[in-house]
Parts: C-alpha cells; structure tokens; sequence
C-alpha cells in the first residue's frame, strides 16, 4: 500500500521504531509530521542498538529518502549529533535527509525555559512545549531562517536576544545558554544545506506511486487536544496531526496501524488509571527494561488499558493493530486487562480525556491465564501458546480492531505475523 502511517495508541514507547523499522523494507520515503528530539525510537539490529530521536526510522534503510515535516520543532543540536552518531554505526545519511523549510527550530532558549518551568508536568526537557508555543504566538524561528546564519546571521541573532531577556524565570540558566548558543550556530551552519520544500518532495512521491512511511512520534494520550491535558506534549500525535504536520490530505492514507504495548506505560507526570505502584509494577519495569530512551526516567507501568485502546483506536480510525513486546509477559501466572471504569462503584462509560474524572475512576479488570511459556524464539504465530491467543484476541475484541502483527523481543526478525 503506498501509504501506511505508524501511532502510538498509548502513553508514547509502544515499541514504535521497531514496527516502522520492520516497514521500512518496503519504502521509499519515510517522514515524521510531530514532536521532536523528546521521542526516542529504540531499533535493534544484530549487535548494533539505534535510538533514534528526530530522524525517522527509515534511515536505517538504505535508499528510504527521509522527511522531518512541517509540524515538527527541530533541535540543530541533537540533529548533528544523531547524524554523527549514525555515521559512527556505518549508516549514509548522504543525500537521504530532508527538513522542512517551514519545520520550526528549538534554540537553546527553549531547551533553557523547558528546564526551568518543565518540571510540573515533568517533561522530557527538550524544549518542545517552549517552542511549539513560540509558533503558536508567531514569533518562532523556522527552518528557512537558519540559512539567514550563512549570511549575516543578524536576523538570528536579535531573535535570539529578544528570547533572552524574555523572563526572568530563565535567568538562571544563562550560563549555560552562552556555550549552548556557539554550538547552536555551528549546528545550524551544518544542517541548513538540507533544507527544502518537504511538502513537494511528498507530493512528488504520492504521485508517483511511491512507498511513504508516516511515523508518529509519542503516542495518542500525549495529543495536546486528545490526550490528557495538561500532562501532554504539545503536538499532535494522533491521526489528525498528518494533515497539517506533512501537508498530506489525510484521505491519501491507505493503511493506519496503531501500536500498542501489552501493557500499558507512562514516563512523566499525569493520571495513569491502570498504573500498578506494587511489585507487580516494579516487576513489568524490570523486566521490560522500562526506562525512558530520551531521558532515562523509569517509566511507571501497569496493565492493559482496554478503555483507554478504544479510545485511541476511534479517534484515529486505526485499520490494524501492532501488539509489541508480549514476551514481557511470558512469566506472569495471571494477567490482568482493565475492560471497564468505575466511579464510587458505578460504571461509567469510555476513557474521557478529561482529566479531572480520569483522576476519579478506578479500574475494572478481567482475569486472564498466562502461559509461563517463552514466546520469544517462536517464529510463526501458529506456534503461540493457546493462553497467548486468548490474550491477544480478547484484546482484539475490547480494541475494536484487529492485531496483525505480534512483537516478541527487540530484535529485527522477532516479530510474529497473524
Ligand atoms: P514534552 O513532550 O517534552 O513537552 O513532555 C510532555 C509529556 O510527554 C511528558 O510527560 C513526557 O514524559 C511525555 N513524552 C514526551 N515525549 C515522549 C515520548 O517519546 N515517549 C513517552 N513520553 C513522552
């Protein structure tokens, strides 16, 4: 199918980059519409471990051209180093990126006000929230501007100015800014050269008949308009955010998976219904490694949030689904799926984005057997356990929507289709 698009249906690291990454084979474009270097898209081959963090996943394949969109706040800095960090791996970016003229840029102010007021929401520091709401006040820096540093660098450097003495709440993190600032400019004198018009390039290639791979960064609970908000990035994540973050009509999407973990995780502040603070919990994160790519925070962890996963797969009319790492659950005797909420012992209907009542509703759960089997050297899906069916057909039902794919471990080929 010439298009195909890639969601998180949950709290963001649903095991994205490696369902993209598995993708990819096939495609000739690959293009992210959202977010920035707050995401971090883990992909395993052989020996080598790849985290990518603004760049899509297509790059690891050679001759996928790549896209950073429109709707993305791109940070120079990060950017060189992930191209330096690929080159050290033995990947070619030479020729196969593209960023957006109009993507807009996260300075070092950005990242510096992020450090000074992120901490409620506890975001990801990455000057995302700054710098998408300088575009939303129409006073940020785009991608285009950069090569105004090529030139006199003038335009750039009152920009810069004006942002400094913006508040006060940032003073003290000037120090830092003044070498973060140098290396801002020597970043962007690197990467203005790959600039370009993103929406034509896509364009072209939707005509043609290509391979495009639409990645989401994040997940659908983290939308500004559809998660939980306040404790949301501050893009848009979901289905919606491809239109205006790619210059793609959304009509032009043929096939739209929605990628799920088999439990459910968060990383950062914010209402969690499912969230299991026991051993259980300690036990979920240990053993699915769960600890933030960006950042390193821990990630709290709970179980299968069906009411939340209806959600997501009605607002973004995902056609499929992909389940990522089931082998997590390989050795747990029983587990749990949260098919309903409850409010002082009453029933209420859906997931509400609201935060307030989500913060209210307590879980009801559904008992399933686990299979105390290994799932991860299985190579055909016929050869699941029959409790692991069970599993992923229950969540199937309560989704909506069918799994077509079935993760079982990091890497490449560990994957099961149904
Ligand atoms: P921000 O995107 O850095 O502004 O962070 C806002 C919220 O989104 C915080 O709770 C972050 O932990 C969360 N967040 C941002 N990016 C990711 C991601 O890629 N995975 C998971 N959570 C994320």
């Amino acid at each position: 199918m010439p298009v195909t698009a890639v969601i998180g249906g949950q709290w963001g690291d649903e095991g994205k980059g490696k369902i993209v990454d598995t993708l990819c084979d096939e495609m000739d474009l690959a293009a992210r519409y959202q977010g920035g270097a707050n995401a971090g898209h883990t992909v395993k081959v052989k020996d080598k471990t790849f985290i990518l963090h603004q760049l899509p996943s297509g790059i690891l394949h050679p001759g996928c051209i790549c896209l950073l969109g429109p709707g993305m706040v791109v940070d120079p800095i990060a950017f060189v180093e992930e191209l330096d960090q690929l080159r050290k791996l033995g990947i070619d970016t030479a020729g196969r990126v593209q960023i957006s003229l109009t993507a807009h840029i996260v300075t070092p102010v950005h990242k510096a006000m992020d450090r000074a007021t992120g901490g409620v929401i506890d975001t990801t520091r990455r000057g995302i929230g700054p710098a998408y709401g300088d575009k939303a006040r129409r006073i940020g820096i785009r991608a285009f501007d950069l090569q105004d540093i090529a030139g006199t660098g003038k335009f750039l450097v009152d920009r810069l100015k004006i942002a400094l003495q913006q508040g006060e709440v940032i003073a003290k993190e000037l120090d830092d800014i003044t070498t973060e600032v140098e290396r801002f400019f020597a970043a962007a004198l690197r990467i203005t050269d790959l600039v370009g018009d993103t929406i034509a390039t896509l364009q072209e290639g939707l005509a043609a008949g290509k391979n495009i791979l639409i990645e989401g960064a994040q997940g659908t609970l983290l939308d500004l308009d559809l998660g939980t908000y306040p404790f949301v990035t501050s893009s848009h994540p979901t289905v919606g955010g491809i239109g205006t973050g790619l210059g793609l009509p959304p009509g032009s999407i043929d096939r739209l998976v929605g990628i799920f973990k088999a439990y459910t995780t968060r990383v950062g502040a914010g209402p969690f219904p499912t969230e299991l603070t026991d051993e259980v919990g300690q036990r979920l994160q240990k053993e699915g490694s769960e600890f933030g790519a960006t950042t390193g925070r821990p990630r709290r962890c709970g179980w299968f949030d069906a009411v939340a996963a209806r959600y997501a797969c009605q607002v973004n009319g995902f056609t499929e689904l992909a389940l990522t790492k089931l082998d997590i659950l390989d050795n747990f005797e029983t587990i749990m799926v949260c098919t309903g909420y409850e409010v002082n012992g009453e029933r209420v209907p859906g997931f509400s984005a609201a935060v307030h009542a989500l913060e209210q509703v307590t879980p009801v759960y559904e008992r399933l057997p686990g299979w105390r089997k290994s799932t991860s050297g299985l190579k055909s899906a016929d050869k699941l356990p029959k409790q692991a069916r069970a599993y992923i057909s229950r969540l199937e039902e309560l989704a909506g929507v069918p799994i077509k794919q079935v993760s079982i471990g990091a890497e490449r080929h560990q994957i099961l289709s149904l």
